[in-house]
């Protein structure tokens, strides 16, 4: 049976955050993979957060958000496991349509990725690339993949396969057990330049974007300005990188723990949601969130 959208009168309140026709029209441009690019030569910061759901996703889109990260760190905010390993590709495929869905009824600018969860990319190449299709049907339009190494063959066969991918270097989740804890990662001279070595075989391979986690902010600032066509994404990596990414939870402080040093709570000063977020661009644009001083190693 097929679903309708209900009429809406304008005038009348909405139930559980009903979101708009499809028909609205667009404030800003769709974002693309060459947007994206030109933002990064152009100097001008790339903004994204996390979303879960169709309803955040379309308020974070109508704030000028511009990227948005279904992360599988969905598996902590919102299924309550301990941490992202048990985190499945139905799962993921599931977060990433309701918010394909939120995002095309409202502007549907945002470039939208996915996480390739734990177990699901690492035995193979092909294996890879089922899960990469299974997230791009689901309505991703690029793929997000942990750590350095190995990942650059799949990285390399994704993208010859138009699959545009984001790397994700420093402290990976997903191998949280391996690292021995949510850590800073390339603190020594030594793991500072196996980073750099996987940023620039990540790059050839094609990565488009590349995730710095829990970096030292000298060392993804060095790397941004090495790489030359691939935009790194900070958190927790200080104010040098192309673009920034927070948790969408912990930048409305909605988090019972210590929020980890990275995070600024948007929401303390910002009347609502789509305040906070639009804060949250803004600070990220004119280049006062993350302030180094406080928010970075
Ligand atoms: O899963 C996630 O949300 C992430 C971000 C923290 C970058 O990978």
């Amino acid at each position: 049976m097929s679903q309708t959208t209900p009429a809406m009168d304008p005038s009348t309140a909405t139930p559980y955050g009903t979101l708009p026709p499809a028909s609205l029209p667009a404030q800003r441009k769709p974002l693309s993979l060459p947007r994206l690019l030109e933002m990064r030569t152009r100097g001008e910061k790339i903004a994204m957060l996390t979303s879960y759901d169709a309803t955040f996703a379309a308020v974070a889109d109508a704030a000028g958000v511009e990227c948005i990260l279904v992360g599988d760190s969905l598996g902590m905010v919102c299924q309550g496991l301990p941490s992202t390993v048990g985190v499945s590709l139905d799962t993921m495929c599931y977060h990433v349509a309701s918010v394909s869905r939120g995002l095309h009824r409202a502007q549907g600018t945002a470039w939208l990725i996915g996480d390739l969860p734990f177990g699901t990319y690492q035995e193979s190449k092909e294996q890879a690339l089922r899960s990469a299709s299974a997230l791009m049907q689901a309505g991703a339009h690029m793929v997000k993949l942990e750590g350095g190494g190995w990942t650059a063959e799949t990285t390399r066969f994704l993208v010859e396969r138009g699959i545009p991918v984001c790397a994700h270097l420093g402290l990976t989740p997903q191998t949280v057990h391996a690292l021995g804890g949510y850590r800073v990662q390339g603190r020594s001279d030594e793991g500072a330049a196996t980073m750099k070595r996987h940023a620039h075989e990540l790059e050839d391979a094609g990565a488009a974007l590349l995730v710095l986690e829990m970096v030292p902010a000298a060392l993804s600032t060095e790397l941004t300005h090495e790489l030359t066509s691939c935009a790194t994404i900070g958190i927790g990596a200080g104010n040098g990188t192309a673009g920034q990414v927070l948790v969408l939870h912990d930048m409305l402080g909605v988090n019972l723990g210590k929020m980890p040093k990275f995070v600024r709570n948007f929401m303390q000063e910002a009347g609502g949601v789509k305040e906070a977020m639009q804060a949250y661009v803004a600070a990220v644009k004119n280049g006062s969130f993350p302030d180094n001083a406080a928010h970075a190693w």
